[in-house]
């Protein structure tokens, strides 16, 4: 079971009145605070041991030992833990989280690693390496979006959060000193990724939601409705994380640059994917640079680039909106000081990997796993679309979600997790999905998720009766006013991930 599972399940064991009547601010009452706290209490019990299998089994250092430990030792352990989690993922039980996987590749990646542990790119001096294959991986990004010919430039980052919230930054910054902005607003598909609603909280800039429509594409009239003065930048995804559809870019784009604000694409998860599906003759919409109102991409090197996880590229149309995101300051007494993402010192030898794994998969390499992840896709699609009670989200190429008018599409996500699927329960509408990777283009794999589907729909169909593990609770969560108190055990859960 997933975290995010064990989280709504154990929500599912809190009283409805309680938590309805905690949404109503009576958290304040003596008593009720208590009350909660105790409920809290007993779930957090529950959640700890499910977080953490390795309680008894190796010893927990909460001080550093007073003797160094054999490294035969620690690195048997880590073996251990790497046996113990690895089949789920490589074997292709898992939507998205390792795209790529195989054992050469990963140890090519490792090697590269390895030569560059000790890199780091806020050393220019110290490490050119790191500069070099920063400034190819975000050339080579560029390019193949679109950007050649053009003055389109970026930098690395961490990952797709850290790319989205530098870009919504950057926008800030610049409608302040360009256009004297000072309560920024950004347009933003209720479909966009959460990192946009985290940009929002971080950097105070007002989220105005649009709809989007029947196909899960943002609805542009929306957009066209919700500018305002204080408008600072539009989003649009290619395609978006739930249910995998591409925004109608072309048309947001163009929106964007007749009102002179911003226009940022996520393609995340669809940079490394599109640019090849477009080669290889799929239905793909223009997306990237190649449209004018496009002043911004964020593209997850991590992702479909290939690369080990920890890097993402955010591009820009211009160095001048890209100044928008650098740090420099001049009175510091540390010295002259500038960075420019959020961190300061950073793992080079995660950008040599990236560049590594750039490189050797080369376009052939991409096209052909493009082709293969794509063709997989297909007949998942179509395997889903055969099961006569599911329904296929929209018309995505990769990212295939799924619902049901009939039957409790999270009673046969609970049947699947049984079967070690690790799918991705959704809401608003209830649906789950599937995100392909190359892991799912194994021999048989695709064979073997619509068996256990259809098994799956089987079950539920069969047994009405059954409530399920976590159905009722996906339930519970979509149907009560629940969102403070989701939150509130959101919290409590990291606070276990971090209890040794
Ligand atoms: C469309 C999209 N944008 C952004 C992200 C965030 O990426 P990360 O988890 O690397 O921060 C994701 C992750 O799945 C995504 O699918």
């Amino acid at each position: 079971m997933s975290w995010k599972d064990n989280i709504i399940k154990q929500l599912g064991k809190l009283n409805p009145r309680l938590l309805a009547s905690l949404e109503k601010g009576m958290k304040a009452i003596p008593g009720v605070s208590q009350k909660i706290d105790d409920e809290y209490a007993e779930i957090m019990v529950e959640l700890e041991s499910s977080a953490k299998p390795y309680k008894n089994k190796f010893t927990t250092f909460t001080k550093i030992p007073d003797t160094g430990r054999p490294h035969a030792d620690i690195l048997r352990e880590m073996e251990s833990m790497r046996v113990q989690e690895e089949s789920h993922w490589k074997d292709g039980f898992v939507s998205g989280a390792v795209y790529h996987g195989d054992q050469e590749h990963i140890d090519f990646l490792n090697q590269v690693y390895a030569i560059n542990s000790q890199s780091n790119p806020l050393h220019a001096d110290v490490w050119p390496s790191a500069t070099k294959f920063e400034a190819e991986i975000v050339a080579m990004t560029g390019n193949m979006l679109g950007g050649a010919g053009q003055d389109v430039c970026g930098t690395l980052s961490s990952g797709g959060t850290e790319s989205i919230m530098l870009a919504m930054k950057t926008y800030r910054d610049w409608a302040r000193e360009k256009k004297g902005i000072t309560k920024p607003e950004m347009i933003v598909p209720i479909t966009a990724h959460a990192a946009f609603d985290k940009a929002s909280q971080y950097f105070n800039i007002k989220t105005i939601h649009i709809p989007v429509d029947e196909n899960f594409r943002a609805n542009v009239e929306a957009a066209r409705k919700a500018i305002t003065s204080n408008t600072i930048v539009i989003v649009g995804s290619a395609p978006s994380f739930p249910h995998g559809a591409i925004d109608p870019i072309e048309e947001l784009s163009e929106l964007a640059r007749q009102n002179n604000i911003g226009f940022h694409v996520d393609a995340c998860l669809g940079g490394f994917v599109l640019p090849w599906a477009e080669k290889l003759g799929y239905p793909v919409p223009p997306f990237d640079f190649r449209l004018p109102g496009v002043t911004s991409m964020s593209v997850d090197t991590h992702k479909y680039g290939y690369a080990a996880k920890g890097t993402s590229v955010i591009l820009y149309r211009g160095k001048e909106l890209r100044h928008f995101q650098y740090y420099t300051t001049t009175e510091w007494p540390g010295g002259l000081y500038f960075s420019p993402t959020f961190a300061g010192s950073r793992p080079g030898a995660l950008s040599a990997a990236c560049w590594a794994a750039m490189t050797a998969i080369g376009a052939e390499g991409y096209l052909s796993a493009t082709k293969k992840i794509l063709e997989t896709a297909a007949i998942i699609k179509q395997g889903v679309r055969d099961i006569p009670k599911l329904r296929v989200l929209g018309e995505p190429l990769f990212v295939v979600a799924f619902a049901s008018e009939s039957i409790n599409v999270y009673k046969v996500l609970d049947y699947m997790s049984h079967k070690k699927w690790s799918l991705n329960g959704l809401h608003k509408p209830t649906c789950v999905h599937i995100c392909v990777t190359l892991r799912h283009t194994q021999p048989g794999v695709a064979e073997r998720f619509i068996a256990d589907l259809k098994e799956a729909v089987e079950h539920v169909k069969a047994h009405p009766e059954e409530k399920g593990t976590m159905a009722p609770v996906y339930g519970l969560a979509a149907t009560l006013p629940l969102r403070g108190m989701v939150s509130d055990l959101l919290k409590k859960y990291l606070d276990v991930i971090f209890k040794a």
